[in-house]
């Protein structure tokens, strides 16, 4: 394990990926509420009700994204749209096509047999003592547990949303890729490439692991409450009533939430080695068949490239490259973006299509 300091706050030395610590531990950390919200239970909010304070608080409940499962009109279609995107299939008792990405064992992607695509649910990991932290945080946030839905995988425990999404939580840590090599990018002044070339041998995408999904609500706030208040997420940053970036790990967010008229599916995210292949994934979808995307460009929250492929239902698969990066002990000040600068710093214009929740057609 690499040993980082946190530069932004008090000066101790973080590891990164440690376990997880008991969640009834009191750690200094920051908290950034919601304009016009209640305010939260271990909130404190500043004059602006937006930005963070530092103060004690209980810390996160779910510690991972393990998942999302679709429903999709044709199982074969999604399962072939998914691996020329670089996922490989996992094992399957069923019907059900599970895919996941190559390093790891777990799927990460599941599909289920429905009449149009729609989100079926998403899974997040609260290991050990996390599990009856999330209980206990549910239980006083009034909402209850419930039967799984048809076929869903078994183990942990079920809740909707506010916006009627079924979600999972499994007693399950994160499952991390092996590290990559350090990149050798030659830079002015800086030469980590010598006598080398650099030009990259491999011609695809190959996605080490799901980071973060996307999904359309039609009450941003909302949501953030709920996943903050009773799931024990962060909220990274936002933009106006727009856009809403949430973590459960350190990276910059592991969900999103895009303001709709209706809830939505809009995509989910995996992690590659490097631009270069964003850049050949994209290709390699354009190749395939798929329908021109977004991208190569680079956001402006998260600060990752991204490129997003369209999927075969109209909602779409990222590759990313590096996103920010947030220890859990580190101080983050939440910031509200001006949405004409929230998005993204260059890359091809925004297409149209990129916010249209197709599940409301
Ligand atoms: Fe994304």
């Amino acid at each position: 394990m690499d040993e980082v300091k946190c530069p932004a706050g008090p000066s101790v030395a973080l590891m990164i990926e440690s376990p997880p610590l008991p969640v009834n531990r009191a750690v200094a950390v920051h908290y950034k509420g919601m304009r016009g919200r209640p305010r939260p239970d271990w909130g404190k909010l500043d004059s602006q009700g937006l930005n963070t304070t530092c103060q004690e608080e209980k810390a996160m409940a779910v510690r991972a994204l393990l998942h999302y499962a679709l429903e999709v009109p044709d199982l074969s279609v999604g399962e072939k749209f998914y691996r020329n995107f670089g996922l490989v299939d996992a094992p399957s008792r069923d019907d059900t096509v599970r895919l996941r990405p190559a390093p790891l064992k777990r799927e990460t992607v599941l599909l289920y047999p429905g009449p149009r695509k729609r989100l079926h649910h998403l899974a997040f990991g609260a290991p050990g003592d996390e599990l009856d932290a999330v209980k206990a945080s549910l239980r006083k946030a009034g909402v209850r547990e419930l039967d799984p839905p048809r076929g869903a995988p078994e183990g942990g425990i079920w809740i909707r949303d506010p916006d009627g999404n079924a979600v999972n939580i499994r007693s399950e840590g994160r499952e991390l890729p092996p590290a990559d090599p350090p990149l050798t990018l030659n830079s002015p002044g800086r030469i980590a490439r010598v006598a080398a070339r650099g030009c990259p041998e491999g011609r695809e995408a190959r996605p080490r692991r799901l980071g973060h999904v996307l999904l359309f609500t039609p009450d941003p706030d909302r949501q953030i409450d709920f996943y903050t208040r009773a799931l024990g997420m962060r909220l990274s940053d936002r933009s106006r009533s727009i856009v809403a970036f949430l973590r459960c790990t350190t990276d910059h967010h592991n969900l999103a939430f895009l303001a709709s008229k209706g809830p939505g599916f809009h995509h989910g995210s995996f992690e590659v080695g490097s631009i270069d292949e964003i850049a050949l994934g994209a290709q390699r979808m354009l190749d395939a068949g798929c329908e021109p995307g977004w991208g190569v460009g680079r956001h402006v929250i998260g600060s990752n490239f991204f490129y997003y492929t369209r999927d075969p239902w109209g909602s779409f698969a990222e590759y990313f490259h590096d996103l920010d990066y947030i220890p859990e002990h580190c101080a983050w000040e939440a910031r509200d973006f001006p949405e004409q600068d929230a998005i993204y710093r260059w890359g091809p214009p925004l297409p149209d299509y990129f916010g249209h929740n197709t599940e409301l057609d």
